[in-house]
């Protein structure tokens, strides 16, 4: 199964990705989480995606498509992408390397929703750096705060989720993202769903929405 998330920032596309991947055994290619690794790791890739990060603009495309090849090769029995594509550009680099391996991508799932709710999540999220998982102050805060359940460790707030880089991230997600929502209906890959309803209203959602495309692919 070969799945991609499309949907504006705070729409919850890394939580449902997590979810999916865990439901159908997928790979998740979590655009944004690589690159932050890279950073943190001090690789050349992380410093150059750095500097348009925490800007709210995009990492150049030639970056991005050189990191998903490799990427692809680590998911040779299906996944789910969240972040990628995010241009024109990239969608068509990437139905160019589907068509190489000759395999089909089942779904593009669009989240859709209120641009205020959006932008209050992501005042309010956490997130553990070592593996992206993310709790929200609001809606599913840790049982201590900053700290995450799981594995014991520090929580973070994003740098790029204070205000005014958040503006801009949904100005360059208007202009450059936006546009794949009719590249993929036009594809007959389309599926919506409201990004407002509860994590497992939109889980339950998706879960149905590609198990219907995988079975027509
Ligand atoms: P990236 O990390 O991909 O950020 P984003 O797309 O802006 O999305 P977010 O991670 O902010 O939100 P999300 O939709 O994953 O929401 P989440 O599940 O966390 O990209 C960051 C940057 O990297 C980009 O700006 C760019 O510079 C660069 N980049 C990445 N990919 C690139 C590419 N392909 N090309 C070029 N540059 C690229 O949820 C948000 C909050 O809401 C959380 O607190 C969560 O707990 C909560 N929540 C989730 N679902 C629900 C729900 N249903 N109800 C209530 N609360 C919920």
């Amino acid at each position: 199964m070969r799945v991609i998330f499309l949907g504006p920032p705070g729409a919850g596309k890394g939580t449902q990705a997590r979810i999916l991947r865990d439901r159908f055994g997928l790979e998740q290619i979590s655009t944004g989480d690589i690159l932050r690794d890279n950073f943190a790791r001090g690789t050349k890739l992380g410093t150059q995606a750095q500097t348009f990060m925490k800007r709210g603009q995009l990492v150049p495309d030639d970056l991005v498509i050189e990191m998903i090849e490799h990427e692809l090769e680590r998911a040779r029995d299906g996944f789910v992408m969240d972040g990628f594509p995010r241009t024109v550009a990239q969608a068509q680099a990437l139905d160019a390397l589907l068509a190489r391996r000759r395999v089909p991508l089942d779904a593009a799932i669009f989240f859709s929703g209120d641009r205020s709710a959006l932008i209050a999540r992501l005042a309010a999220r956490w997130t553990n750096p070592r593996n992206g998982r993310t709790y929200n102050a609001l809606t599913n805060p840790p049982k201590v705060a900053g700290i995450d359940d799981e594995d014991g460790g520090e929580l973070v707030q994003r740098e790029d989720d204070r205000a005014e880089t958040v503006t801009k991230r949904l100005e360059v997600y208007d202009r450059q993202t936006r546009p794949l929502v009719e590249y993929y209906r036009r594809a007959g890959k389309l599926v919506e769903v409201d990004a407002l309803a509860s994590v497992k209203a939109v889980a339950d959602r998706i879960a149905a929405a590609v198990g219907a495309q995988h079975a027509r692919s």
